[in-house]
């Protein structure tokens, strides 16, 4: 049985989420929380050869997924994935996760934050914290409101379904993601424009 599966925005998404890590990421360990399908981290390292990937999501058929896509492909610098919740303690203490590296020198999350209790946000900077190395990026990207003088029509009815679903998910504020960081020693380091109302939000760890 194939366990791979196809998310068709992560299919539209991937080759300009990948330029704008291609300019910002230095080389070294590249940990993603959310990795969801499998579908971009199997392409970042397919273009990303100096970058080691550790993909990772709490969902167990999202993990079969990453690992299928990952045999598919057969890519030396793409390590199995791992299960991991971002709010849970391992994560956000900095203690060792298994299939983990200790220190990365960038992690990704890729819309997550705004399908998930604002915990998710909370815990994937404190383990961020614990992780990056100083001068390492941790590399957001998805809807957020705050950037753009208007909000996009779009971004907005997408916060209304997203509370309908469950009232803790929603779009985050700009303003709140940059206070999370600050408590954890980020620092806004670039945001980039991104098809269909996203932006990639970049902090640097100080
Ligand atoms: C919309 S999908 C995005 C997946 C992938 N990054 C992409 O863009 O295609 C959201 C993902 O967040 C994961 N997720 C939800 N809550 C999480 C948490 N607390 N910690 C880590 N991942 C979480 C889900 O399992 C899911 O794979």
């Amino acid at each position: 049985m194939d366990d791979k599966l196809n998310f068709p925005a992560t299919g539209r998404n991937v080759s300009a989420i990948l330029q704008v890590l291609q300019k910002h990421l230095l080389a070294g360990d590249v940990i993603e929380i959310a990795s969801g399908s499998g579908q971009h981290v199997v392409q970042f390292a397919k273009a990303m050869p100096d970058h080691i990937f550790w993909p990772s999501d709490p969902d167990p058929d999202h993990i079969k997924s990453i690992n299928a896509w990952a045999d598919e492909n057969q890519l030396q610098n793409l390590q199995p994935a791992v299960k991991l919740d971002c709010t849970d303690s391992k994560w956000i203490k900095g203690q060792e996760v298994l299939g983990l590296p200790q220190t990365a020198a960038a992690i990704l999350c890729i819309n997550m934050i705004h399908i998930a209790p604002v915990q998710a946000a909370l815990g994937l900077f404190a383990g961020a914290e614990q992780r990056l190395q100083p001068g390492g990026i941790l590399y957001l990207y998805g809807p957020f409101f705050g950037i753009n003088e208007q909000e996009a029509t779009s971004n907005i009815a997408f916060d209304i379904d997203l509370q309908r679903r469950d009232q803790k998910w929603g779009v985050r504020h700009l303003n709140l993601v940059k206070k999370i960081a600050s408590t954890r020693g980020f620092e806004l380091s670039n945001i980039v424009k991104m098809p269909a109302n996203n932006n990639s939000v970049l902090f640097i760890r100080r």
